[in-house]
């Protein structure tokens, strides 16, 4: 795992968005795994930024969103399928045929989670997957204890998730109790993982996921086991990382073969 503390949120932005460029670049037909949420916004801005003066090319690219509420109106702006439109599809000129959003208005949930996994897999596998993180350490809408071999499905989401998000909707009421999301063992099979957290009511989850032991009562700590597993965070969510000086020290001693930012 690549541990990277930034001054600021908005460098966490710059640095993580240099590492999807990198990824991007390599791969034919990129394939970009996205998040919702207000962490990785930076992130879009920046990507904005690379493509709009030519140092990235997306138009060939594909996308999948992590997770989609269940009894939201998929027009509601609220809805991922929404937010990731406004914030991702259209900044970056993406192909809105490319872009997919798990289908939490199916009729079928369980086959329209399963139909997802086979569509992420018959485009190839995602190249790199953004990842935010709840404040509890749920990834998607994994919240604590999912299984770490689970597959896209219907989750109930923890009434800490549905605190935490209230402030999209008018009430908490509003607020869906339900999701479909990627599994932890679907977000695993990405071939890189970048997940970014900025902001102090972060920090223990960042510790807990990155240097606690392994456990599904903290979701992200899976990624762990990923062979390629990059986390930027600022310095607030960062706070409570015991090995900091550490992670600083081999960020600023790093060869330049090895720099992506
Ligand atoms: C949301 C999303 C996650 C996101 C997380 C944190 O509910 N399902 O993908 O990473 O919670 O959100 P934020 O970045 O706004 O703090």
């Amino acid at each position: 795992m690549e541990i990277v503390i930034c001054p600021d949120a908005d460098e966490v932005g710059r640095v993580a968005a240099a590492k999807v460029a990198q990824v991007c670049r390599a791969a034919e037909t990129p394939v970009l795994g996205l998040a919702t949420g207000s962490s990785p916004l930076a992130i879009y801005r920046h990507l904005q930024a690379m493509v709009a003066d030519g140092r990235l090319d997306l138009s060939g690219a594909s996308a999948f969103a992590l997770d989609e509420y269940v009894g939201l109106d998929p027009a509601h702006p609220e809805s991922y399928r929404s937010v990731i439109h406004r914030t991702v599809t259209e900044p970056l000129g993406l192909d809105p045929a490319r872009v997919h959003v798990p289908d939490g208005a199916a009729d079928d949930l369980e086959e329209a989670a399963a139909a997802y996994d086979r569509a992420i897999r018959d485009a190839g596998g995602v190249d790199v997957q953004i990842l935010g993180i709840g404040s509890n350490g749920h990834i998607g809408f994994n919240e604590p204890t999912s299984s770490f071999a689970s597959r896209t499905r219907i989750k109930t989401l923890a009434e800490r998730t549905r605190l935490d998000n209230q402030r999209f909707f008018d009430s908490l009421e509003e607020v869906p109790t339900h999701c479909l999301t990627q599994g932890l063992g679907t977000i695993m099979e990405a071939r890189h993982v970048l997940l970014v957290a900025q902001g102090a009511n972060k920090a223990p989850a960042v510790a807990a996921s990155v240097e606690g032991p392994v456990s599904s009562m903290w979701p992200a700590s899976v990624l762990q086991f990923h062979q390629h597993a990059t986390v930027v965070v600022d310095e607030e969510a960062a706070a409570q990382l015991q090995l900091a000086d550490y992670y600083r020290h081999v960020y600023a001693g790093k060869p330049a073969w090895q720099r992506f930012a």
